[in-house]
């Protein structure tokens, strides 16, 4: 059966490879990945990697490797779709072609219609006498506008026990139905059954499909609990969805700001900023930073300026990181969070404040900034000391140019002194790194691709390029011919890319499907030396690989044709000394 294109992205995002593979073997992170003992070979040192940014997995000693789907074909031995079958069933995600036979599954229909009605309700109380309270304190208090509370159906559950579900029975709903909404709630004594949200203005949250799956109730004083979620049920996975995407992902325009709380969002939406978004109550997800890279390019965090927002944002940074995002981090001083920011500020400075907002690299630096006193000698030195060494980590060598003359003028010290020292610690790093390289190599640890000659690399590399840079596409399909592979699974997989790119870029969680588990170990073999830094993705990478790749293919046809007289011997070896002299030359 063909699985609708649908299905397949709302599984990837659901099933975090880390955290699929994390149930069968014992994984330790560091940076984008994780790595432990191989499930498919046994071993006593570690060589199993997973890729978190490709959401794939390698074992170096082996050569296993692919997506989650195929980690769960291996391990479990299923084909494809009963594969499909099984990750979507642990992920809660109705599987398509039983969506329509299994009646336990029509609950979702159900509980859409009654959190729809119940909108409803709460909306129209608002806007009724008894909605006073809740009035007072949006349009009042909260300063939102009608139309902002239109926009976002906000409503007002009244006080009391029996409101809601009176409401709800007399439009034929059964309590049973509305506990599976979680509308209403079972009292402890297991019988009795009363409102879930009472006395609280409501915040309905809407998913893509313009659906009710949840809420969000407020208190309109200080007592606790704040704010009231309702838990997650068939239709509401809080880790999977964001408060407002259905309106953001509209005006996003290759940016979303994140915010922490539903009135956040709301105030900027009412101020002319309607790319907000913010969680639902929990710490961001891996679903949901992924989600937010369907959408945009960019983020702005612009979560609250106090303790815990700062280790949230931290938090973000990494994991938005992770799913290839950009990140910004907005500094708000003078407000807590962006409501008070707007209220107090107005919304020219908000836009000021969303235009200036700095790069992780400057946040990063401002961090290390508030651990020293930059008064003394000491505290300067220890400054400038860590600050280099949280340059040298910086990938972009011009952000690193500009912090390092900026962390100069900051310390009065000479620029060419800071610049050394964060050339220093580069030059620490890059020798940690190239020990833990050879060490690695020495002990085998990086192992072999299984059938893989030297000339493959080339090959390996021509694909490593494709796969990244569909918008390479063009280039490489007009000078590399399949048929300059020299391993029928490698052209397999340029075949198969090719084709697939047509319509632009193509995961390994597509190409589960297409690929034989071969061609799936090679791409993912691929993919982990790329992530290892074995490969060099570049233009100047790609134009080598296919001279190589070229030179190599044409070394073959000489050879089958039988006929390498003396002069052409003479040339070939001749062109393959001084390729090595250069490989040398460069890696030297
Ligand atoms: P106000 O401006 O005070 O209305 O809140 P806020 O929007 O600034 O939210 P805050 O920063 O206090 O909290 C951020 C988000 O965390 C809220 O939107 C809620 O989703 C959630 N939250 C806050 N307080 C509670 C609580 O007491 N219980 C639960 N479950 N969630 C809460
Ligand atoms: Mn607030």
């Amino acid at each position: 059966m063909a699985i609708p294109q649908s299905f397949l992205d709302e599984l990837k995002m659901s099933c975090d490879i880390g955290q699929v593979v994390s149930s069968y073997v014992q994984l330790r992170r560091s940076g984008r990945t994780s790595k432990g003992l191989c499930p498919f070979h046994s071993e006593k040192t570690p060589s199993f990697h997973v890729y978190h940014e490709s959401q794939s997995f390698y074992c170096f000693g082996c050569g296993a490797g692919g997506d989650v789907i195929s980690f769960i074909m291996r391990i479990e031995n299923l084909g494809y779709i009963e594969a499909l079958k099984f990750l979507a069933e642990r992920a809660g995600i109705p599987f398509p072609e039983e969506e329509r036979d299994d009646p336990g599954l029509r609950v979702k229909p159900l509980i859409y219609e009654i959190n729809r009605a119940a909108a409803h309700y709460f909306h129209n109380i608002l806007k009724s006498p008894a909605g006073e309270a809740g009035r007072r304190y949006l349009m009042g208090d909260r300063q939102l506008s009608a139309a902002t509370v239109t926009k976002y159906g906000l409503g007002f559950a009244p006080q009391g026990w029996d409101n809601l579900r009176s409401y709800l029975r007399g439009k034929g709903y059964t309590d049973e139905q509305m506990l599976l909404a979680s509308v209403v709630t079972r009292g402890r004594d297991g019988k009795s059954v009363y409102d879930t949200f009472r006395n609280r203005v409501v915040f309905p949250i809407i998913d893509l499909r313009k659906n009710v799956i949840g809420f969000g109730g407020r208190v309109m004083d200080d007592s606790k609990p704040k704010y009231l979620n309702s838990p997650d049920t068939p239709v509401f996975k809080k880790s999977r969805n964001l408060f407002s995407l259905n309106f953001a992902k509209n005006k996003a325009d290759g940016t979303l700001i994140l915010a922490e709380g539903y009135m956040d969002v709301i105030a900027m939406n009412q101020a002319g900023f309607e790319n907000a978004v913010a969680t639902l109550g929990t710490a961001l997800t891996p679903e949901q930073a992924r989600l937010m890279g369907t959408y945009c390019k960019e983020v702005v965090i612009a979560y609250d300026s106090d303790g815990p927002g700062r280790t949230a944002t931290n938090r973000a940074v990494g994991l938005l990181d992770e799913a290839g995002v950009k990140t910004r981090v907005l500094d708000m001083k003078g407000a807590k969070d962006p409501d008070e920011f707007i209220k107090k500020f107005g919304r020219d400075r908000f836009r000021l404040l969303i235009d200036g907002a700095r790069g992780a690299t400057e946040y990063g630096l401002k961090a290390i900034r508030e651990k020293y006193d930059l008064g003394d000698a000491a505290g300067k030195a220890g400054y400038l000391q860590e600050a280099a060494d949280y340059l040298a980590g910086v990938p972009s060598a011009v952000e690193r140019e500009i912090y390092a003359g900026k962390l100069a003028e900051e310390t009065g010290v000479l620029p060419e002194v800071v610049r050394e020292s964060v050339g220093r610690a580069a030059r620490r790093a890059a020798r940690r790194m190239e020990k833990k390289t050879a060490a690695d190599l020495e002990a085998g640890r990086l192992g072999r691709m299984p059938g893989a000659r030297p000339g493959d690399i080339a090959g390996d590399g021509v694909i490593g390029c494709l796969y990244h840079h569909p918008d390479w596409r063009a280039k490489i399909a007009a000078e590399v011919s399949p048929a300059d592979f020299q391993s029928p699974d490698q052209r397999a997989v340029y075949e198969t890319l090719l084709e697939r790119q047509k319509t632009g870029e193509c995961t390994v969680t597509e190409l589960a499907g297409v690929l034989s588990q071969e061609q799936m170990n090679r791409l993912s073999g691929i993919l982990a030396r790329v992530s290892e830094g074995y490969y060099s993705i570049s233009p100047e990478a790609l134009a080598d690989y296919i001279r190589r790749l070229g030179a190599e293919a044409q070394k073959k046809e000489i050879a089958a044709a039988g006929e390498l007289d003396a002069g052409q011997y003479q040339a070939l070896a001749e062109k393959i000394r001084r390729e090595k002299q250069g490989k040398r030359r460069q890696g030297g």
